[in-house]
């Protein structure tokens, strides 16, 4: 606009007719549309403003996971939306390149909205990075990995979605709003950026043959190298950018296999059927480095720890939006120990990125190396992330870390934070 802000206007709708299942509509909720939302993409550097309208019957907000701003603009529980109005966050973006994304966060209910279709993808550029597949829908792909459950009739199953120890667990997998999805790729390098936005579901993504693919960025931003892999964890919220070689004429699926540590490890499902084109396309080689290595804590850093409990709970009570239970300093780089005594969950924290240092003192395997904002904390198991924190102060207005297993989110195992 005028003032040289990149406006983004986003409607959250609950009017959707979708078609997923063959021959049958479902009802959805979608942001300028049906069901999920537009791809926003923005470069670092941008002045960008969002004008959010909420045409939903039910009070919402839009938060921005994983991007680094100041905590009035952050879209959290604080920043809620009545049904007809509008809200208008602006902000500078100052991060690497990433792949983000945006769903709302209404205290105690988040579930149901992105059950019903309310999430997309936020993808920061950066320019002079390493030279990796780019061209968005050809070889740079974003993958939205969610599960549903339908009726008969076509519409959305949402038992569960607000009882159970986990919520929903659903039993079809949907990419990208897609049942069942074909996608034919190029014969080259294509680089995948997944997004788990389910409710509790984790993902162990693959390919049917095996195959190594490379890691090359994680919620953050990107890896220091390319990690070789051929299988990832993927819990909700979590992102990788991952990059596949296809030569001609060949067909595989990626999928995810599961694991009965816990019922939302539970599973194996397909997630996209690929086909590759009959001759082969040209393909930069893959750059031997892509960021920085991750600068080390300060010696003598506050290290700070947090307790997840079976009852969704952390540090043994549940959110209050008018506690503020840790203060942070600017800037501040610190040590989180998240404990786990219990069932599964995660960890997400807002306005800060991290990077996992170990597990029960181990080192993380190589491919969650790279910068994260949430990060899967299995059954019984403890992590010790270090933690940077924004500089944007606001001694009033908080942050939010909490379970992003969106039942446990909403039962209140969920903490605020500010910095100042
Ligand atoms: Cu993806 Cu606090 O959220
Ligand atoms: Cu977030
Ligand atoms: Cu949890």
């Amino acid at each position: 606009d005028a003032d040289g802000y990149k406006v983004f206007r986003l409607t959250l709708q609950a009017d959707g007719r979708s078609r997923f299942l063959p021959g049958l509509t479902t009802a959805t909720w979608g942001i300028n549309g049906a069901y999920l939302g537009p791809t926003v993409r923005a470069t670092r550097g941008d002045r960008v403003r969002m004008v959010i309208t909420n045409r939903t019957p039910d009070p919402s907000t839009l938060h921005w996971h994983g991007m680094l701003l100041p905590a009035a603009m952050d879209g959290g529980p604080h920043q809620m939306i009545e049904p007809g109005a509008t809200w208008s966050p602006q902000w500078t973006l100052d991060q690497p390149a990433s792949s983000l994304w945006f769903h709302p966060h209404p205290h105690e209910a988040t579930a149901v909205q992105v059950y019903r279709g309310l999430a997309g993808m936020f993808l920061v550029d950066e320019p002079g990075g390493p030279k990796l597949p780019d061209t968005y829908g050809v070889d740079d792909i974003p993958l939205i990995i969610q599960d549903k459950r339908f009726h008969e009739d076509g519409s959305l199953d949402e038992d569960d979605v607000d009882t159970g120890p986990y919520g929903f667990l659903g039993d079809v997998i949907l990419i990208n709003g897609t049942y069942r999805p074909v996608f034919k790729v190029q014969a080259q390098s294509v680089r995948f950026r997944l997004l788990n936005a389910s409710s509790a579901r984790v993902y162990q993504v693959g390919f049917s043959d095996g195959r190594t693919f490379h890691v090359v960025g994680t919620d953050s931003g990107l890896t220091e190298h390319p990690i070789a892999v051929k299988r990832l964890t993927l819990s909700p919220g979590e992102r990788a950018e991952i990059v596949v070689r296809f030569t001609a004429g060949e067909e595989t699926v990626m999928n995810s296999r599961g694991d009965d540590s816990s019922d939302i490890q539970e599973g194996d499902f397909d997630l996209l059927r690929l086909e590759a084109a009959p001759t082969l396309a040209a393909s930069p080689p893959l750059p031997a480095a892509l960021a920085q290595p991750a600068a080390r804590p300060p010696a003598g850093a506050t290290v700070r720890t947090f307790e997840l409990s079976g009852t969704h709970n952390i540090d043994g009570t549940k959110m209050d939006m008018n506690r503020i239970d840790t203060v942070v300093p600017a800037g501040a780089r610190e040590i989180w120990e998240v404990r786990n005594n219990g069932k599964a969950h995660n960890f997400h924290v807002h306005g800060a990125d991290f990077r996992i240092l170990d597990r029960a003192g181990q080192p993380p395997q190589r491919y969650e190396t790279g910068p994260k904002d949430t990060v899967f904390v299995p059954p019984n198991s403890n992590v010790r992330l270090a933690v940077n924190f924004t500089r944007y102060t606001d001694p009033t207005g908080p942050y939010m870390y909490h379970c992003h297993i969106l039942r446990h989110e909403d039962k209140g195992m969920m903490g605020q934070f500010v910095v100042v």
